[in-house]
């Protein structure tokens, strides 16, 4: 296990009926980082994230935040994490506002909180709309508002701007530069979007058939590659099929 990280996951498997979605991936983050996961569709990350996130059971390896663990501590876990899926369902009947006084609630936050969401993510003409009438990016943006409700030491983004158009992934952008600036938040994020990946994070992790492929910060993978950019980069890597030693290693 390596120190000073706050998010510890080591060597996880996961399969579904024969279908090994996960061959033993490692991921350590520590405190402040913002690490994007990028890879093909199929890929894992989702299956990774949610198991980070404790939505689902590895079926080998440990995953540790902040030195717990979800089976003895979910609780605890529950506190410091904040996060968003891939496909968002709220409540359809009850409003924006509503929406996030439910979830304050649970965190036993009062309406001043509530009131700074609105502001940070934008939705102020939107707080009495029925979460069923907000459009795709509004809706990204209401997740994004409950995710980082609690102010989560650990924030989890599975492909939180997929669909958007320019300006509203700016927005989503912004919030999350902000974020950084101010707390000491980590960020994992999975993202097709490479400009993201790069405006956003220190370090991108590629991933193919559920493995690590490659990592590194988007400097050194762009220069270690050659590439002109991390698109080329992208294709490159995920084209051209897994080398021998990646396949050895996961076999
Ligand atoms: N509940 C499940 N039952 C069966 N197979 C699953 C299940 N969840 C994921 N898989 C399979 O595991 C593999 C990884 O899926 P996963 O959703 O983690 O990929 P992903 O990288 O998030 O892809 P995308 O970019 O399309 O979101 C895929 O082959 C998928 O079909
Ligand atoms: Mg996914």
């Amino acid at each position: 296990m390596e120190t000073g990280c706050l998010v510890c996951a080591e060597d996880i498997h996961k399969s579904f009926n024969g279908v090994r979605a996960l061959k033993g991936v490692s991921l350590f983050v520590p405190q402040g980082e913002y690490v994007a996961i990028l890879g093909p569709n199929g890929a894992g990350k989702t299956t990774f994230v949610e198991i980070i996130e404790g939505i689902q059971t590895p079926d080998r390896g440990s995953i540790r935040i902040k030195g717990l663990s979800w089976k003895k501590n979910a609780h605890e876990l529950h506190k410091i994490m904040g996060l968003s899926l891939q496909e968002t369902k709220f409540f359809e009947r009850i409003t924006t506002l509503e929406t996030l006084r439910l979830f304050a609630s649970f965190f036993e936050l009062g309406e001043s909180r509530v009131q700074e969401i609105i502001e940070m993510v934008n939705l102020r003409d939107k707080v009495s709309a029925r979460t069923v009438h907000l459009s795709g990016g509004q809706r990204q943006k209401l997740a994004l508002g409950l995710a980082i409700l609690n102010r989560p030491e650990v924030l989890i983004l599975d492909e939180p701007t997929t669909g958007l158009d320019p300006s509203a992934r700016r927005e989503i952008w912004n919030i999350l530069c902000d974020l950084k600036a101010k707390e000491k938040t980590s960020l994992i994020l999975t993202t097709h979007y490479m400009e993201e990946a790069n405006f956003l994070c220190d370090r991108i992790i590629m991933m193919d058939q559920g493995l690590i492929i490659k990592e590194g910060t988007p400097e050194q993978l762009l220069k270690e590659s050659g590439k002109a950019n991390l698109d080329e980069l992208f294709i490159y890597l995920t084209g051209r099929g897994l080398s021998d030693e990646t396949v050895s290693k996961a076999n």
